[in-house]
């Protein structure tokens, strides 16, 4: 991965920009990277913010020949990667949560954007958005609550371009595993971070809200819920918190 990069000063999106370049022959890894981005997206519509020089700001273009329901999985293995960058590189020991962020003390540090060009049964590209938080020492008031970086959690600068490398070294490693050996050690990596399973959570759904013990996760990357009264969901997309005791 990484072999061909696109660097930018400022962009609206790294994502945006690699959908562009999705659109015609590009290398399998191909990366776009920003210092700043002035229209970051996240998940469901909300707004990333990416403020220049801070944070690592970038999407990795993927080509797997595989039907598109295996999609979610690059979240799953993507967020592996960046867990175990993490630990090697600054020390600190993340967890994840459901489906894709990264947390540390209970705050956010990553957020990952997994996007497809594909038709009915063929993925045409995997467009991977990585958004890390890595030396910003405040945030604005509407995310302190909720955010943190690296620096601010470990006490110092923590080099962008070591986290970089790191990252596309371990999801290189395991995009391979995986196409070679699929997906069931990686799902194991991923429970093992993931300190959500085996706990009481609180899953928000578009249908509304469920309470329940989270089992684990399927291949699928599909989050089962045992609720109160013994019966288990399937849950595809939601918001979850773990339960204060
Ligand atoms: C989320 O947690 O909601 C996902 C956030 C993904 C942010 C990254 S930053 C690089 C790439 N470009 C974007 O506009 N978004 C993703």
């Amino acid at each position: 991965l990484g072999k061909e990069i696109l660097a930018l000063d400022s962009t609206p999106s790294t994502q945006k920009e690699a959908h562009r370049l999705a659109q015609e022959p590009f290398k399998e890894g191909t990366i776009v990277i920003a210092e700043e981005q002035t229209a970051g997206r996240g998940r469901m519509t909300r707004a990333w913010h990416s403020p220049k020089y801070t944070g690592i700001w970038m999407s990795v273009l993927l080509r797997p020949s595989l039907p598109p329901y295996k999609a979610p999985q690059f979240t799953l293995i993507t967020a592996v990667a960046i867990v175990e960058a993490i630990m090697e590189v600054t020390g600190l020991q993340p967890e994840i949560k459901w489906p894709n962020d990264i947390l540390l003390n209970g705050k956010k540090i990553t957020g990952i954007l997994t996007e497809l060009q594909a038709d009915a049964d063929q993925i045409h590209s995997i467009i991977i958005g990585i958004g890390i938080n890595v030396n910003q020492k405040e945030f604005p008031d509407e995310l302190k609550e909720i955010a943190t970086s690296l620096a601010i959690e470990k006490g110092e600068a923590v080099s962008r371009s070591q986290l970089v490398q790191e990252i596309l070294k371990k999801l290189e490693g395991y995009y391979e595993e995986y196409m070679k050996e699929g997906f069931a050690n990686i799902k194991k990596c991923w429970e093992k971070y993931a300190l959500s399973i085996g706990k009481k959570i609180t899953a928000r759904t578009v249908t509304g809200t469920l309470h329940g013990k989270a089992l684990g996760i399927t291949e699928e990357g599909v989050l089962k819920l045992l609720d109160e009264e013994g019966t288990i969901h399937d849950i595809y997309s939601a918001d979850i918190e773990i339960d204060k005791k």
